[in-house]
C-alpha cells in the first residue's frame, strides 16, 4: 500500500484506512484470509473496544465479535446501556481488533504481525477520539499499554493510553472457558462507566 510505504495510515482519513486496511499485503496473514475485518460502530463513539483478531466467523462476515465471544460481547454491552448498533442509551460504541485479519486455525498474534497491523488500530483510535478505551485480552492490552504483565495484575485501575483512559479486562473468548472470572468482567465494566463518567464531567 503506497500510503503506508510513505508511512500515511497516521494521516489517512476513514476511507483512506479503510482502503488501505482491505487492500494490504504486509504480512502473511493477508494469504488465508476471505477478508480483513476493518471495525465497526460510531465513528466518534464515547467508548471503543479493542479485541484480537477476527476469528472465523469475522473473516466469514468481514465484522469484529460476531461470533460466540462476539455474543458474549454484546450482553456484556447490553449490561451497561451500550450496543453496536447506533442509538443504544448510554453512548456509543466503536468495535476493533489488533489485527485485521484472521490468523490460521485461531492461533495467536505473531509481533511481526501486530508490528504490521497495529499502526490501523493506532489510526483508528486517533479517528474515533473515545472517551474510554475498554482492552480485551492480552493482546490488545500489551498492543495499548506497551506492558507484557499479565491481564490479572493491569486490571483494576485505569491507564492511559495517548491520553485516553484504558480500563483492562478479559478477552470474552477466555470468559466463555472461564465462566467464575465473569465477575471480575463486571467490575472491570464498572471501572470504565465509573471513568467515563469523570472523563465527561472534566
Ligand atoms: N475475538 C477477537 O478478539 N476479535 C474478534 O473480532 C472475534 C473474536
Amino acid at each position: 500500500v503506497q500510503g503506508r510505504r510513505a508511512g500515511g495510515v497516521a494521516s489517512m482519513d476513514w476511507a483512506a484506512l479503510r482502503e488501505a486496511v482491505a487492500s494490504c499485503t504486509a504480512c502473511k496473514l493477508c494469504q488465508g484470509r476471505r477478508q480483513t475485518v476493518f471495525g465497526v460502530g460510531a465513528e466518534r463513539a464515547e467508548w471503543m473496544i479493542v479485541g484480537e483478531a477476527p476469528g472465523e466467523q469475522e473473516d466469514l462476515k468481514g465484522e469484529p465479535f460476531v461470533g460466540p465471544a462476539g455474543k458474549l460481547l454484546d450482553q456484556m454491552l447490553h449490561a451497561i446501556g451500550l450496543a453496536r448498533e447506533p442509538g443504544a442509551p448510554r453512548g456509543q460504541v466503536y468495535i476493533a481488533n489488533v489485527l485485521k485479519c484472521r490468523p490460521p486455525h485461531n492461533r495467536n498474534p505473531e509481533p511481526e504481525e501486530i508490528a504490521q497491523c497495529e499502526p490501523f488500530l493506532r489510526r483508528q483510535i486517533e479517528l474515533v477520539q473515545p472517551r474510554i478505551i475498554l482492552a480485551m485480552g492480552r493482546f490488545a492490552v500489551q498492543t495499548l499499554l506497551q506492558s507484557q504483565e499479565a491481564i490479572g495484575r493491569l486490571r483494576g485501575r485505569v491507564h492511559r493510553y495517548q491520553g485516553i483512559p484504558v480500563v483492562v479486562t478479559y478477552h470474552p473468548a477466555y470468559l466463555l472457558r472461564n465462566l467464575p472470572d465473569k465477575a471480575k468482567a463486571w467490575e472491570d465494566l464498572c471501572l470504565a462507566v465509573h471513568q467515563l463518567r469523570q472523563e465527561r464531567r472534566a
